[in-house]
């Protein structure tokens, strides 16, 4: 099928995605780039239409330039400044443009499959699998694509939640029958980190020990071509903004400089909704499709300063309570991100009439739509009561529960 392609060029737009979103989910294929892109390049990428999207009114400089010489190019072309209008976005594709609307989920897995398959041909793909939705979704296809030519590597850093490396196993390794080695570094990732306290230090040692584990793991598998890597399209949007705004992506799948793979990213041209659909059309299950996000550091930024074993279990097991009441309560789609935290200080409590000196756990739950910011989600009070009530009777070691009401800014959502 022939893709048709709806060009949005950046003239310094606030929310530059905005409208490639609403075309795609229109089933219109659209991409956005910086409207300084070379035109030459615009050309051999044969849009069907362009659309020039900026905030500021125009004035006589280099982009009027350039909007001028693109509008030569006989295409239809909009331009959408201030007021944005979303059915007006739709009229110009499929009024105007006649665009067929036929870019769907299915279509783009196949297309995807078939491009994965003529690229790698005979060779051996190998994916650092976290359990992570891009992960998940980027191994998934492309085990559609070349079956057993794919190996994935899940390292267990002894930082995931509960029933994590579990699920991992049962999905990957049974369910999809997946070529899977599953690593067990928890030794030695704990020890590592043993009396570190510093967040960044922890941060670069997790990141660090992550690749080491899989540099080991990659060379007892032998020559492998292709590395994949689950990239998505606001990566690839937010790195070449015109705007010059680069996000820092600190990711524990950092990757291994020195190692000689040409890598596969088969979901770089997809927004993070699109991923999530594409993943439950190849069969990953709801839950982990549409979980939230989990840093890559893991539980290693939830236990504030040292960690130990003692922590990692606090917070492991008040977390799967935590995630359990918000599941009963029907919240889990309406708020960004929950969980729990050991900030590490001990205060003194009663229990069956004895005096306890226990650890504190604080609860977090924040509304967001791009983690930049956040607010604080007003969970119901009684519900906020029935969490703590259990976190102190089934969680051994912790005597107080507390609830995080700071927004981002000035707290991170993280506490490290
Ligand atoms: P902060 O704490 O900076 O978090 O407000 C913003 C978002 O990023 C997630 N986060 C991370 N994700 N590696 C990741 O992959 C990390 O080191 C990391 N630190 C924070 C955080 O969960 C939130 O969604």
């Amino acid at each position: 099928m022939k893709k048709e392609l709806l060009l949005v060029l950046d003239f310094g737009a606030h929310n530059n995605q905005q409208v490639a979103k609403i075309a795609r989910a229109s089933n219109v294929y659209c991409e956005v780039k910086p409207y300084n892109t070379c035109t030459e390049t615009i050309r051999e990428m044969n849009p069907k239409a362009l659309i020039f999207i900026g905030d500021e009114e125009s004035t006589e400089t280099d982009a009027d330039k350039k909007a001028a010489g693109l509008k030569k190019m006989g295409i239809p072309v909009l331009e959408f400044g201030n007021k944005k209008d979303p059915d007006q976005v739709k009229s110009f594709i499929f009024d105007r443009c006649c665009f067929s609307g036929n870019w769907t989920t299915q279509s783009f897995i196949d297309d995807m499959v078939e491009q994965i398959r003529t690229q790698v041909g005979d060779k051996k793909v190998l994916c650092a699998l976290s359990g992570g939705v891009d992960s998940s979704v980027s191994a998934a296809l492309v085990h559609r694509a070349v079956g057993d030519q794919l190996t994935c590597v899940f390292v267990n850093h002894g930082l995931m939640r509960k029933g994590e490396p579990e699920q991992v196993a049962e999905i990957f390794g049974k369910q999809f029958n997946m070529k899977l080695i599953s690593v067990d570094a928890v030794d030695r990732f704990l020890d590592k980190l043993a009396g570190v306290d510093d967040p960044e230090k922890k941060r670069k040692i997790i990141g660090e020990e992550f690749i080491r584990v899989f540099e080991e793991e990659s060379r007892r598998l032998g020559k492998m071509d292709y590395l994949v890597q689950g990239t998505i399209y606001p990566d690839i949007i937010e790195s070449v903004s015109n705007k010059g705004i680069v996000k820092s992506h600190h990711n524990v799948g950092g990757l291994p400089e020195d190692i000689d793979f040409e890598l596969l990213e088969p979901l770089k041209w997809l927004f993070k909704d699109e991923v999530r659909q594409v993943g439950e059309a190849l069969g990953i299950p709801h839950e982990q499709v549409w979980r939230q996000p989990f840093p890559g550091p893991g539980l290693g930024v939830r236990v504030v300063g040292a960690i130990t074993r003692e922590k990692l279990e606090y917070v492991r097991e008040s977390d799967a309570i935590l995630r359990e009441e918000i599941r009963n309560a029907g919240l889990e789609k309406s708020i960004w991100q929950y969980f729990t935290v050991c900030p590490g200080c001990k205060s003194v409590g009663v229990k069956d009439g004895k005096r306890t000196y226990e650890q504190a756990i604080a609860l977090r739950a924040i509304l967001s739509s791009d983690a930049m910011t956040a607010d604080v989600a007003e969970l119901p009070y009684p519900l906020l009561t029935k969490i703590a009530t259990r976190i102190v009777a089934e969680v051994d070691g912790v005597n107080r529960v507390m609830y995080d009401v700071t927004p981002k800014p000035p707290s991170t959502i993280e506490w490290e």
